[in-house]
């Protein structure tokens, strides 16, 4: 499941991270990729020692906390903090997948279940940088206006296209989900997107409504494993 979250981020939380970025430091992509995607990991990493990146993870963890819409597709269990990364002069991240477990700096092991990407540059100040993502009806190729975000699975082959004009800053984080079966997370997501549509036309004291509504969380009982 590929979900889009259309304006994640303001205008003025753009404007706030475009002058963070301002004096920042970047790196070498490769030394935050391990395994084979060292050797196709062809960008710049904003370095994690910057304080602009403790910034920017600050206040993209706090737009997530409030999007019903992330909360709802992903039901978050651990956020692997989000990481700046930068394409431009034909840099490209070939294909690959992600690690499946990533440690947290107090050794926390996080299983990604989902992998986000959150445009940071306006899609017309660049050329080239699709994210593209295989998926069972094929390779999605993904490009969205600076504040938007894609939410995919994080076991799908993907990659970035070389950015062959412009640069293509984004930031990308990956989430252990409550629920780690994919499927049982899309049907919940479902239900849940539909439940808030009936509430919004019955009102909250419809008994439908606090019917589905208990089964959503005898559900999420079932299923979560926090
Ligand atoms: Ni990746």
């Amino acid at each position: 499941m590929l979900i889009a979250i259309e304006d994640l981020l303001s205008s003025a939380d753009l404007l706030q991270i475009t002058a963070q970025l301002q004096d920042a430091r970047w790196l070498d992509g490769k030394d935050t990729a391990t395994g084979p995607a060292k050797a196709v990991k062809h960008n710049l990493q904003l370095d994690s020692y910057s304080p602009a990146l403790a910034e920017i993870r600050s206040l993209i963890v706090q737009r997530l906390s409030t999007s019903m819409l992330f909360q709802s597709a992903a039901l978050p269990r651990h956020i692997f903090p989000p990481l700046v990364n930068c394409h431009r002069d034909g840099g490209e991240y070939g294909l690959h997948t992600d690690s499946a477990i990533l440690t947290l700096p107090d050794h926390t092991p996080v299983r990604s279940d989902l992998s986000a990407t959150i445009f940071l540059t306006p899609a017309e100040d660049y050329d080239g940088g699709e994210l593209v993502i295989e998926s069972t009806y094929g390779a999605q190729s993904i490009k969205l206006g600076a504040g938007d975000m894609v939410l995919y699975p994080s076991s799908s082959l993907h990659c970035v296209n070389p950015v062959t004009r412009g640069s293509r800053i984004a930031a990308c984080f990956w989430v252990q989900s409550l629920l780690a079966n994919p499927q049982q997370r899309e049907q919940l997501f479902e239900l849940d997107q539909s439940i808030q549509s009936l509430t919004v036309e019955r009102g909250t004291q419809c008994p439908q409504v606090q019917r589905l509504t208990a089964v959503y969380h005898n559900l999420v009982r079932m299923w979560a494993t926090p």
